[in-house]
């Protein structure tokens, strides 16, 4: 076997340049990576291949002239069409016979599953610190609650028939209601969930949510687009779990597109490199994915990191649990979660679930 099978095989990308920076070496991680092929990189400058800033460019350049190895933990490699990838990179000069470097090697690996995979779990952890504090306070809240609203009774029946006090009695009773339900919402973030899990056609359970959702739809000229894979198996969960999350991401995309447009539901078999198969102790499965895809205001990248912080909303009227509840319903699945949205355009959500099998 030659060092070039070996450098083919490998899954970081490996690129060697000469001493003036033209690539002699580019492996096919190098090709997946980059999006461009070793024909077309081989004998052309890393200069015409990247643009003249890229770290990968200056890291060969300070190898080749001070003979030292670089390195960066994380860094981002600009691909043709536009996409950033964070990667690290690592370079190692080259030294011909006479001791002086005639060429740089620099090794590439992509880390945006690891990101991804973090970023999941920090999610969680923040959900789980918020749950407990929640657990508390609910314990706190609802017994003075629970007290308020028997005294107010007591008080409502001691009113004279017709007393003008008893709308003041039904207010408060109606607002520690409210709270109450709050609490409620709250303690279901918290609470471990019990699954009731069981094969699921997730067509039929996609058309109950369209149908709660088909009303205010209509009233604000949005159409629900279904584009569903007809040979999806079917899926392992529990039904009034996933009609929670589902409501709340058609609620969610309802009140992006205050101005009418399209709200497309998407199942397929999942080909996610990160979430296309997970394990749920008996081996490995395979997952589907839904789409929740909205044409609405879309979410400021500023923001996006922060939308499933329980409490985080934008709405006037909102309470923020909503996607931070998707995504615990969603965990006890073993399922997941991401967003991507882009500011104007609008916004798409997408949920991993495992098939029953
Ligand atoms: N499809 C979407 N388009 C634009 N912004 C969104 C979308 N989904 C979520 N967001 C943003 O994320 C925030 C958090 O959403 P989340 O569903 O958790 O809470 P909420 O909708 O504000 O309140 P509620 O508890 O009633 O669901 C929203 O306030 C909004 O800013
Ligand atoms: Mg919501």
């Amino acid at each position: 076997m030659n060092f070039e099978t070996v450098l083919a095989g490998l899954p970081d990308a490996v690129i060697a340049v000469d001493d003036a920076l033209r690539v002699v070496f580019w492996n096919a991680a190098a090709e997946a990576l980059t999006g461009r092929s070793s024909r077309r990189a081989e004998g052309r400058s890393l200069k015409e291949l990247l643009p003249p800033d890229a770290s990968l460019t200056r890291h060969l350049a300070e190898t080749v002239r001070t003979g030292e190895s670089r390195g960066e933990g994380e860094t981002t490699l600009l691909t043709p069409d536009g996409h950033t990838i964070p990667v690290s990179i690592v370079t190692a000069p080259l030294f011909d016979h006479g001791g002086t470097v005639g060429a740089a090697v620099a090794v590439l690996r992509d880390i945006s599953r690891i990101r991804e995979l973090e970023a999941e779990v920090r999610r969680g952890e923040t959900l789980a610190a918020a749950g407990r504090m929640a657990v508390g306070l609910a314990h706190e809240i609802r017994n003075p609650l629970g007290a308020i609203r028997g005294a107010v009774q007591l008080l409502a029946r001691e009113l004279a028939p017709g007393s003008r006090f008893g709308e003041y009695t039904q207010v408060l009773i109606q607002e520690v209601d409210r709270v109450n339900r709050i609490i409620e919402q709250l303690l279901d973030l918290a609470r471990p969930v019990q699954l009731r899990t069981g094969p699921l056609n997730l067509h039929q359970l996609l058309e109950r949510v369209s149908l709660l959702a088909a009303e205010g739809a209509l009233a604000q000229g949005v159409t629900i687009v279904r584009r569903y894979d007809p040979s999806l198996p079917p899926i392992l969960g529990d039904e009034d779990r996933l009609v929670q999350v589902f409501h709340n991401l058609v609620r969610n995309a309802l009140d992006a597109m205050k101005g009418g447009g399209r709200l497309t539901l998407t199942t397929r078999i999942s080909l996610s490199p990160v979430f296309a198969k997970m394990d749920l102790g008996a081996g490995q499965r395979s997952m589907v994915e839904v789409q929740v895809t909205d044409e609405g205001t879309g979410i400021p990248a500023r923001v996006q990191a922060k939308v499933f912080d329980p409490f985080f909303t934008t709405k006037e009227r909102g309470l923020g649990l909503g996607l931070a509840l998707c995504h615990r319903i969603l965990e006890e699945h073993k399922g997941a979660v991401r967003i991507d949205s882009v500011e104007g355009r609008g916004t798409t959500v997408t949920c991993f679930l495992p098939i029953a099998r």
